[in-house]
């Protein structure tokens, strides 16, 4: 089978395999999106069919949700389980900080929403998506379909208020049609090149109505299981390790609760 595999499909798997490593029995996991996040589901099936895992998964889409029902994994949702234990999930671009882009699959806001539900968050990748600064992937930014092109004005010009190119937001099309996340929303792909800091960006997106969500998942991810091409395997760990991280998050500037500690 190795053989047969692309160079990067041997590094997805590589890392995801490894990622398998950090399931225990009996955790309830964050199950990603993407080729990569599906080698991990499909050894996360071989675990429960063969050492007889007992594992339950809340997926972040709809096709994830398919293939871990097809390998054998319990399938529960967030109502039903608010806090997890662990989040494993692919990346399109992660940075020294461990900040991420995701999205480039379209499941960013379930994503998010399961990552930050979740008591650690691994991501999977392959070494090229390793970057010295983020951006050269397009940022993929989720918009409700009603006023979507004022919403588009908006966020071009919030866009180059931080001299960031504004004039390359595209409309991400599934063939002739916009195409539609799993929550019947849109997604605009900011092709920025490089973002210098990505804080004040993600925090003026977030401003915008009309924006659900985008793809800059900032101090969220813990660990990066980096896979080669000749399966080595590297682990990059965040500064302060999942809890620390959280607490210093919550304690910060950017805390968005801070009002209300005073
Ligand atoms: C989906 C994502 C994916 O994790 C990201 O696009 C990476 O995908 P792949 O593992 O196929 O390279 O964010 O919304």
């Amino acid at each position: 089978m190795t053989e047969d595999l692309s160079p990067g499909d041997r590094a997805k798997r590589a890392a995801a395999r490894r990622a398998c490593d950090f399931v225990e029995d009996g955790m309830t996991l964050g199950l990603g999106t993407g080729s990569t996040a599906a080698w991990l589901v499909r050894h996360l099936g071989e675990r429960v069919a063969h050492e007889g895992l007992r594992i339950r998964g809340v997926p972040t889409s709809r096709r994830t949700a398919e293939l871990a029902r097809e390998v054998g994994i319990e399938i529960v949702t967030l109502d039903e389980v608010p806090r997890l234990d662990l989040t494993i999930d692919g990346a399109d671009e992660f940075d020294g900080a461990l900040n991420l882009i995701k999205g480039g699959g379209g499941a960013l806001l379930r994503e998010k929403i399961v990552a930050s539900a979740s008591d650690r968050m691994i991501v999977i990748a392959d070494a090229s998506k390793e970057v010295a600064r983020l951006g050269a992937f397009p940022l993929p930014v989720e918009v409700v379909p009603f006023g979507r092109h004022s919403t588009r004005r908006l966020v071009e010009e919030c866009v180059s208020a931080l001299d960031l190119p504004g004039d390359n937001v595209t409309l991400r099309m599934d063939g002739d049609v916009p195409f539609l996340t799993d929550e019947g929303n849109h997604i605009l792909d900011l092709h920025l090149g490089q973002i210098g800091d990505p804080r004040p960006l993600a925090r003026a997106l977030g401003e915008i109505a009309g924006v659900v969500e985008h793809g800059l998942f900032l101090d969220l991810c813990d660990t990066v299981v980096m896979g080669h091409p000749d399966e080595r395997v590297e682990l990059r760990e965040g500064g302060s390790g999942p809890k620390g991280r959280r607490r210093s998050v919550r304690r910060g500037r950017d805390n968005i609760f801070s009002d209300l500690d005073e």
